[in-house]
């Protein structure tokens, strides 16, 4: 059974989709350890009604070295980025190489990056005219939204869309998505063989795709 970090900022919309796929016996792991910089946020409220340990980073007399340490601790297999809003340390992504995950509310490489998170993603979609938009799962690296991209799913953009509801026609395929990812990830059907990231056997959700080269 893995042992996974959840790194949230927010609602925890998608930490809670992945951490009710484990209860459910979908993903075979345990969420070991939830990494915050808010701890206040409604993420952190839901790891503590499920007693599960809290680690706030980046705080005070933080160092990237004692957040390597608490993952080490906790005997952490995976990192799952689930709208955590700061930079992972580049100690740490050293440390667990193609081992975290992100999920991104669009289609990468396109609105993505610096700036790109939240609402701002929609809105610039929206601007743009694009048709379709989705959401992302990549491993990560020490840049935004940069690493290889593991798998996609799009969403129509209709046209009396506003960022508010485009926002939530993507978050609930990313819940889907992202829990189908953690499931492949842990049970190993991530393959890496010419040194991109492929899940073997694909998933089979509808709207699924992965129509770019990892970057
Ligand atoms: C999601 O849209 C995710 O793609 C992005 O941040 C948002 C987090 O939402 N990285 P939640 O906290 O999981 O509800």
């Amino acid at each position: 059974m893995k042992r996974l970090a959840l790194f949230v900022s927010g609602d925890g919309s998608n930490f809670r989709a992945i951490h009710q796929a484990v209860l459910d016996g979908v993903i075979d792991g345990v969420v070991g350890l939830v990494v915050t910089d808010k701890i206040e946020c409604p993420a952190a409220a839901y790891a503590r009604e499920h007693a599960i340990e809290l680690y706030p980073y980046p705080v005070a007399g933080q160092t990237p070295a004692s957040l390597v340490k608490a993952l080490n601790d906790g005997a952490i297999d995976f990192l799952i980025l689930a709208g955590y809003l700061k930079m992972v340390p580049v100690e740490v992504v050293r440390a667990y190489p193609r081992k975290i995950l992100n999920i991104h509310p669009a289609l990468l490489p396109d609105f993505g990056g610096p700036g790109f998170y939240g609402r701002r993603v929609h809105e610039a979609v929206l601007a743009s005219g694009a048709e379709m938009s989705g959401a992302t799962v990549h491993f990560v690296d020490a840049q935004y939204d940069h690493g290889p991209t593991v798998a996609q799913v799009t969403v129509p953009v209709e046209p009396e869309d506003t960022p508010a509801t485009l926002a939530a026609r993507v978050l609930e395929q990313e819940h889907r998505l992202y829990s189908q990812v953690v499931a492949a990830l842990c049970r190993g059907a991530i393959d890496w063989e010419d040194g991109t990231p492929h899940l073997e056997p694909p998933l089979t959700l509808p709207n699924l795709y992965k129509t770019r080269d990892p970057l």
